[in-house]
């Protein structure tokens, strides 16, 4: 009989079964573990618990016969399953709340930029299009909308979401696919050369711009010859850059830990750029780079304001221990609490920081 894990009203034991490997020699291993040949696995990772709570965790999984695996085991084929094997820099939660705040995010982004496909991306020939890295999959809902409302376009087009996480997954996908997948890693020989287009958006806090030609190249493997590649970035340059029109005392005061914690994990500060270089060195055609701005347009503004407390109220404790800035929880809740009081004052103030969101677009020969 299985033992419950303290969090198994949360756990999506289903959704981890099915995507276990039963391997030859009658041992029930992920993916992972599978692929590898391990007999055990260890590791620490920044991982999440199954209702999405960040977690430190410390990995020792045997390779156990069916039906002797402790509820630890299936919780660290959880987080493994969920994370992959790499310690995590991804500082956001994987919890209802993150889920909304991405998806009012992505509305954000999308009334910014002006849909969620590039209007230099050909539309009537397409019949795959995956999203990786893809959170609560939102991108992919709207895609699939401006695609059936493109005329000329087919009807019967797969759609795939990918993530290093299955936590923020739809309950109802709605004939859209999803599964786990690392991006730094290569893609299962059954995604290879499928999609004509295929779309990224906001990782910057994931990995530095050292593994930016991996990432790209992984996705090339499953663009189909001629497809598009679609990545979507943060440019924080115009809030770092002295001359930056919104700078000042009060804004740098809010910003500073975000900025810190960017340089300290080497994070781009303008993936935009940095990702049109990795475009054009790894072949890809006709590439280029569009960025959308949210300051100074007047419309934008309810919701670029609610977007910036938001992340910044969900963030800034977070953000304060990891930048180095504040040495204990408790100092780094009562700065978080000055420095969202200055937030609010510049916001206040009618002003909005200069980030930028930046899409680079390049296609397949
Ligand atoms: C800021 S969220 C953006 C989600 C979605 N693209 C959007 O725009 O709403 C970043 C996502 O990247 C995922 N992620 C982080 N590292 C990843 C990796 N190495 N491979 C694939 N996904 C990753 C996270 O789990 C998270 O869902």
């Amino acid at each position: 009989m299985r033992n419950k894990s303290p969090l198994a009203e949360a756990d999506p034991w289903n959704r981890l079964e099915q995507n276990m490997v039963s391997t030859a020699d009658g041992t029930l291993r992920h993916p992972l573990q599978a692929d590898s040949g391990l007999d055990s696995y260890s590791s620490t990772l920044r991982g999440c618990t199954a209702d999405g709570t960040p977690d430190l965790w410390s990995i020792n999984t045997p390779t156990l016969p069916l039906g002797q695996q402790s509820w630890e085991y299936h919780h660290t084929c959880a987080c493994l399953l969920a994370m992959g094997d790499a310690e995590e820099i991804y500082p956001l939660a994987r919890d209802k709340a993150e889920s909304t705040r991405l998806n009012n995010q992505h509305k954000l982004v999308l009334d910014a930029s002006g849909g969620a496909i590039d209007p230099s991306i050909p539309l009537n020939t397409v019949s795959a299009v995956a999203d990786v890295a893809t959170g609560t999959g939102v991108w992919l809902y709207d895609a699939r909308k401006q695609i059936n409302e493109t005329p000329g376009t087919g009807t019967q087009i797969y759609y795939h979401g990918f993530d290093i996480s299955a936590a923020q997954f739809p309950e109802n996908p709605d004939e859209i696919e999803f599964s786990v997948h690392d991006i730094l890693k290569p893609f299962p020989a059954e995604h290879h050369n499928r999609y004509d287009l295929v779309n990224v958006k906001f990782l910057v806090a994931a990995f530095p711009e050292s593994q930016y030609p991996a990432a790209v190249n992984n996705l090339l493997t499953i663009l189909k010859p001629g497809g598009y590649l679609q990545w979507i970035e943060f440019d924080f340059s115009a809030v770092v850059d002295p001359n930056g029109p919104a700078r000042n005392p009060r804004s740098d005061y809010v910003t500073e830990p975000w900025v810190k914690f960017l340089e300290h994990n080497n994070l781009s500060l303008s993936a935009p750029e940095a990702l049109e270089t990795v475009f054009k060195d790894v072949g890809l055609a006709k590439v280029k780079h569009r960025s959308a701005l949210v300051r100074g347009r007047d419309h934008l503004k309810p919701q670029a304001r609610e977007w910036l407390l938001t992340f910044f109220t969900d963030m800034m404790p977070l953000l304060l221990l990891k930048s180095g800035i504040a040495a204990s929880q408790e100092q780094a809740e009562s700065e978080a609490t000055r420095r969202l009081g200055e937030l609010a004052a510049y916001l206040a103030e009618g002003e909005i920081m200069d980030v930028r969101f930046g899409t680079v677009v390049g296609q397949k020969l």
